[in-house]
């Protein structure tokens, strides 16, 4: 009988094993150029303030990298911020320059975005299933309105480099709340490259867009460019 249950246990804990292994597998779904959609949550010059996980100077530079390479694949991309006309403030200037005919929802008081119709009305609009989402503060604007629209169907893929909250045990413990809510975390380097799939697309291109925002991209292309000039002389 022991022997019976010994067996029966080991057989479902394997088995449970082999499914989840299955699913895990099947779980690595790609980001995909024609399917997703770039989605801006409150990165507001308020909000900026309160951002303590990051350094102000990486954190702006990796926003204005996710907003350079949805400019680069040619994605859809939605604004949105909350209460601007409080302390929250205004979007990054910057930002928004990137973007002037993007759809902008300036949400009078939803905390979620997914709360506010018109928000979710443009989301809709962009036609794409897959939503790349960053924002201010991770715990809270990206957390939310990432589980609702993974709730309503959408796949989500959260720029963790591009979000920023008070401090280290927040950030992580809103990262542990979304894996388990089925979103995928991407750093701003792998959302790029995953979009891009291969160098042949356009090796200038991905080049210059890494070189513009990571100094140390910068310098290897540059060392490499040099030693190629020299060799030619
Ligand atoms: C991306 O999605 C389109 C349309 O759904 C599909 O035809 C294409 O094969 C996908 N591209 C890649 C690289 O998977």
């Amino acid at each position: 009988m022991r022997i019976t249950y010994n067996f029966a246990t080991a057989l479902v804990g394997f088995l449970s094993i082999a499914s989840y292994a299955s699913a895990a597998i099947e779980d690595y779904n790609r980001l995909n150029i024609s399917e997703a959609a770039v989605l801006f949550i409150d990165h507001q010059v308020g909000l900026f303030n309160l951002v303590q996980d990051t350094s102000p100077d990486s954190f702006k530079n990796t926003i204005l990298a996710v907003g350079d390479t949805a400019k680069f694949f040619d994605l859809k991309v939605v604004l949105t911020t909350s209460r601007e006309d409080g302390p929250n403030g205004p979007m990054m200037p910057e930002l928004k320059a990137k973007f002037p005919n993007a759809p902008y929802v300036a949400r009078p008081g939803q905390i979620n975005a997914w709360d506010d119709p018109e928000f979710v009305k443009a989301v809709e609009a962009t036609g794409k299933k897959q939503l790349i989402i960053s924002g201010i503060v991770t715990d809270v604007c990206v957390t939310f309105v990432s589980l609702s629209a993974k709730a309503a169907g959408y796949e989500v893929f959260v720029v963790t480099d591009a979000s920023g909250t008070f401090n280290e045990a927040i950030r992580d413990a809103s990262w542990l709340r979304m894996e388990a809510g089925g979103i995928q975390l991407m750093n701003w380097f792998a959302v790029a490259c995953e979009l891009a799939r291969d160098w042949r697309m356009d090796l200038e291109g991905l080049a210059n867009l890494f070189g513009s925002h990571m100094p140390n991209y910068k310098a290897f292309m540059d060392g490499y460019n040099g030693a190629v000039a020299s060799a030619k002389k």
